[in-house]
C-alpha cells in the first residue's frame, strides 16, 4: 500500500514539475541503497548562551569552542541534475542521533542490527536520495558519536545555531570533509523537534543561510502543560547511571529517559505504527543535556522577520509536545493525546506568525505523533516533503 503511495506522490511531483526530471523508479525494498560515508567536521565556535538557572529576562555568556561534528553525508541514489548540488541538512531532535533520518539505522548495513527498520520505509535519506539530493544527517553537538562538552554551560540553543551556520557555511565553500567537498549551490534545512526550533533560530540570526526550511515536529505553541511535566517529573536520570555500558562517561548533566510510557506518550500517537519499530526506537533512544532544556524553556521561538525563502511545517496532527488542543478522540486511546486543530484556523495555520515575510505552508499528517517519520503515515509524508521542494523549484 505504502510504496504505491510513494510512487503516485512520485508521479504527481514529475507532473507537476512540468520539467525534465524523470520520475525515479521509488520501490524502497528494491532500491540500491544511497552511497552513505560517515563523516566528522571539525568547527571552531562562538555563541552567547543563557546563563543557568536562567532568569526572566535571562542573562547571557558567551563561550567558545573547537568540536568534531559526526555526520553521514550520502549521495543521491539518482542523480536528477541540478538536484546533485542541492545539499539537505538533516537536524534530530532530543533523544535522538543522524539515525533518525534513516529508519533508526544505519543506511550502510542491510540486515541485523543497525539496518534502518522496515525496509527504509521510515527513511528520509533513502527517499531523498532516489529524488536526486544528498544528505547530510548530523550528530547535533553533544549527541551521538559527536563531542560532548559541559552539558550545562555549553550545550544550549545558541551554540547549536553557530555549529549548524559553520557547517551550512563549509558546505556553500566546497570544505566539509570528503566526499562531501564540493560546492553545494543551495542547502535545504530539514529539522525534527528541537532541530526545527534550531532551524527557526537559524532562519532569525542567519535569514540567508537555507534556501529552503522544512520545520517537523514544530509549532509556534508548544504544550507546555504536557511538556513540564514530561520534563520536571523525575523521568530523566544522568545517563550514566541509566545505562552505564553505553554512557558511563557522560557528565551527570547529560540525561535519559527512564519511563517508556512517557517516551510513548511524548512521540507516538496511538495505534497507527509499528509496535516492533518502538520496541527499537525506545532501545535506541539517546541522551539530552540540562542545557539543551534549559535553554528551551528560557529561550521561546522567535519570529524570523528577514527570512524571506520557503518554509514548509509538517507536524503530526496529534503531536503532544506541540498541539495543545485536547483530543476529542483520547476516549478511545490507551493514554491522553492531543491535537492541533483544523487545518485552516488550527495550531499549524497560526505559526505562520513566525514568518511574516516567507511563503509558509504546512502540512499535519492526520494519524500521527510527534514522531510522524516512524509512524504509518511516514513515507506518504516523505512524498509530501518533496512535492513542496518540487513546486518551490528545488
Ligand atoms: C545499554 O546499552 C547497550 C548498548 O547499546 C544495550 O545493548 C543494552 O541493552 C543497554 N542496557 C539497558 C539496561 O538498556
Ligand atoms: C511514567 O510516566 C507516566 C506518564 O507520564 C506516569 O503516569 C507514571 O507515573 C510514570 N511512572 C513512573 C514510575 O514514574
Amino acid at each position: 500500500m505504502l510504496p504505491t503511495m510513494k510512487t503516485a506522490l512520485t508521479a504527481l511531483a514529475a507532473t507537476l514539475a512540468g520539467n525534465a526530471l524523470a520520475a525515479p523508479q521509488t520501490n524502497p525494498q528494491t532500491n540500491a541503497l544511497p552511497p552513505c560515508t560517515n563523516v566528522v567536521i571539525p568547527v571552531t565556535v562562538t555563541a552567547n548562551n543563557v546563563v543557568l538557572p536562567a532568569t526572566t529576562p535571562p542573562a547571557f555568556n558567551q563561550v567558545s569552542g573547537t568540536y568534531n561534528i559526526a555526520a553521514r553525508y550520502c549521495e543521491p541514489a539518482n542523480n536528477l541534475h541540478p538536484r546533485r548540488d542541492v545539499l539537505q541538512v538533516l537536524v534530530h531532535g532530543i533523544t535522538y542521533t543522524r539515525n533518525y533520518w534513516s529508519g533508526d539505522g544505519d543506511p550502510n548495513i542491510l540486515t541485523g542490527p543497525g539496518a534502518p527498520y522496515g525496509g527504509n520505509l521510515y527513511s528520509w535519506v533513502d527517499f531523498a536520495s532516489q529524488q536526486g539530493y544528498p544528505t547530510l544527517s548530523i550528530d547535533r553537538l553533544g549527541n551521538g558519536l559527536s563531542d560532548h562538552p559541559d552539558p550545562i554551560t555549553v550545550l544550549q540553543i545558541p551554540i547549536h545555531i553557530e555549529v549548524i551556520h559553520q557547517i551550512i557555511t563549509k558546505a556553500r565553500a566546497g570544505s566539509l570533509p570528503s566526499p562531501a567537498n564540493r560546492n553545494f549551490d543551495k542547502i535545504i534545512y530539514a529539522g525534527h523537534s528541537f532541530g526545527s526550533v534550531l532551524g527557526n533560530g537559524l532562519n532569525v540570526k542567519y535569514p540567508t543561510d537555507a534556501d529552503a526550511t522544512i520545520l517537523t515536529g514544530l509549532s509556534a505553541t508548544l504544550n507546555y502543560a504536557f511538556l513540564v511535566p514530561w520534563v520536571g517529573n523525575g523521568d530523566f536520570l544522568p545517563a550514566a547511571t541509566v545505562n552505564s555500558s553505553k554512557w558511563s562517561t557522560l557528565n551527570t548533566g547529560y540525561l535519559a529517559l527512564t519511563n517508556r510510557t512517557a517516551f510513548n506518550q511524548a512521540f507516538y500517537y496511538p495505534t497507527f505504527f509499528d509496535q516492533a519499530l518502538q520496541d527499537l526506537d525506545y532501545a535506541n533512544r539517546g541522551t539530552v543535556g540540562l542545557g539543551e532544556l534549559e535553554s528551551g524553556f528560557a529561550l521561546p521561538e522567535q519570529v524570523a522577520t528577514n527570512y524571506k525563502n520557503p518554509v514548509y511545517v509538517i507536524t503530526g496532527q496529534h503531536d503532544a509536545t506541540m498541539c495543545p488542543g485536547l483530543d476529542p478522540l483520547a476516549y478511545t486511546k490507551p493514554y491522553q493525546t492531543y491535537d492541533c486543530g483544523p487545518s485552516g484556523t488550527g495550531t499549524l495555520a497560526q505559526t505562520k506568525k513566525l514568518y511574516p515575510n516567507a511563503n509558509y505552508q504546512w502540512y499535519a499528517p492526520p494519524a500521527s505523533g510527534h514522531c510522524w517519520h516512524f509512524h504509518s503515515e511516514a513515507l506518504a509524508t516523505f512524498g509530501v516533503a518533496h512535492n513542496w521542494l518540487n513546486w518551490n523549484g528545488f
